[in-house]
């Protein structure tokens, strides 16, 4: 049976994450869930980021389901660098999945498209690029400070991302996939990244290929968004088109993502793509959709594929139904998803 590790979290984390495992409970009875106190509450209670005997742990779970970690009262970095990136790198989460669906029956904010035309899936490399902590500074706080932070990327790290989307790509009806960078400027990067991408997609001549500038790709996102099937691309620039694609295809509260390692060397971590939400906590009204969609990639990623889907469909009967400008509340969309799940 499967053994879940949860990160409850911070803020609006416990609330979401609550009804992720109702749902959970219901598709998959008899999953064993662990909690785990992590986040801007431990650190101010004992100082505590992510302690190594905290990490052992978790490496023995099957996956690790994340609600959200963060405060304004939390220097910047400390969990972000201590906890999420940690987990990130020590378990090899090297596949950053983030789906955009538009749902019938969510208004987006394009007036050009249709629910159901945006389906689109991100996968953005997790372990590399400017986020693997290279760099330094120098002269700190004078006239003379200089600060670098590099980019890395390995011919391993960029290959076996790719491979993934490919991967996706053959699972998917439409088959198509599109790298994202900027070659014509970070030129060192960006060739070994088009290099890579062509040496691929020439061993799958049955799957669509196109190149697309990050700044182009910004643009397309909202004027087009149809367009996208998968795309693959770099660290920092699949933080920022996930938030572009989620904008475009309802909002945050509905925006999921799960960080994997898909040979299962370590447990993959699922979690939805918002924060804390510290302005809404506390009072019954954060989305669950996000966590719970999460909550099916888990499915999906430990292989209950039959499960997951029926996560998806009650997802689907919820947003098909919801009034629009009516105030949710959190445990009621839980409740209800759950009852729906299981039916
Ligand atoms: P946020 O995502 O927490 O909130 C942004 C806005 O979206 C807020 O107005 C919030 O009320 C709304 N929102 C977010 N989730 C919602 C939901 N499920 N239903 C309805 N409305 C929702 O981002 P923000 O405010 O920038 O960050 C707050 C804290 O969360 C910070 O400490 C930040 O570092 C942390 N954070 C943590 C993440 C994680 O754990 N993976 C990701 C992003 C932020
Ligand atoms: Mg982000």
């Amino acid at each position: 049976m499967a053994r879940i590790a949860v990160v409850a979290g911070d803020g609006i984390g416990p609330e979401v994450v609550a009804q992720a495992r109702k749902v959970l409970d219901a598709v998959l009875p008899g999953v064993q869930a662990t909690e785990y106190d992590l986040g801007a509450a431990r650190w101010h209670r004992t100082g505590e980021v992510l302690p190594d005997s905290v990490l052992t742990e978790l490496a023995g779970h099957d996956a690790i389901l994340l609600g959200a970690v963060g405060d304004p009262t939390v220097p910047p970095g400390v969990l972000e660098r201590g906890l999420l990136l940690k987990l990130r790198f020590a378990f090899d989460q090297y596949v950053n999945l983030r789906p955009s669906r538009l749902w019938p029956g969510v208004a987006g904010p394009l007036g050009n498209v249709k629910p159901g035309e945006v389906d689109l899936v991100v996968v953005r490399e997790g372990t590399e690029g400017l986020y693997a902590g290279a760099g330094g500074s120098l002269h700190r706080d004078t006239p003379a400070e200089v600060a670098t932070e590099e980019s890395l990327n390995t011919r391993h790290g960029v290959e076996r991302v790719i491979r993934d989307a490919f991967a996706r790509a053959g699972r998917r009806e439409r088959r198509k996939v599109t790298l994202v960078h900027k070659t014509n400027v970070l030129t060192h990067a960006g060739s070994l990244w088009a290099r890579t991408f062509d040496a691929v997609a020439a061993e799958h001549p049955d799957i669509e290929t196109e190149y697309q500038h990050v700044d182009a790709a910004a643009m397309f996102l909202v004027t087009q968004p149809q367009r996208y099937d998968v795309v693959v691309t770099d660290n920092l620039f699949g933080d920022i088109l996930t938030d572009i694609a989620a904008a475009v295809t309802g909002g945050i509260g509905l925006a999921a993502s799960g960080c994997i390692n898909p040979q299962g060397a370590y447990p993959s971590m699922f979690e939805p793509v918002h924060g804390s939400a510290p302005d809404i906590a506390g009072q019954g009204i954060a989305d669950p959709v996000a966590a719970v969609l999460s909550a099916a990639l888990l499915l999906e990623q430990l292989g209950h594929s039959e499960s997951a889907a029926r996560v998806n469909a009650a997802v689907a009967a919820e947003l098909a139904s919801r009034a629009p400008g009516a105030t949710l509340r959190t445990e009621e969309v839980g409740d209800r998803l759950a009852a729906h799940a299981v039916a």
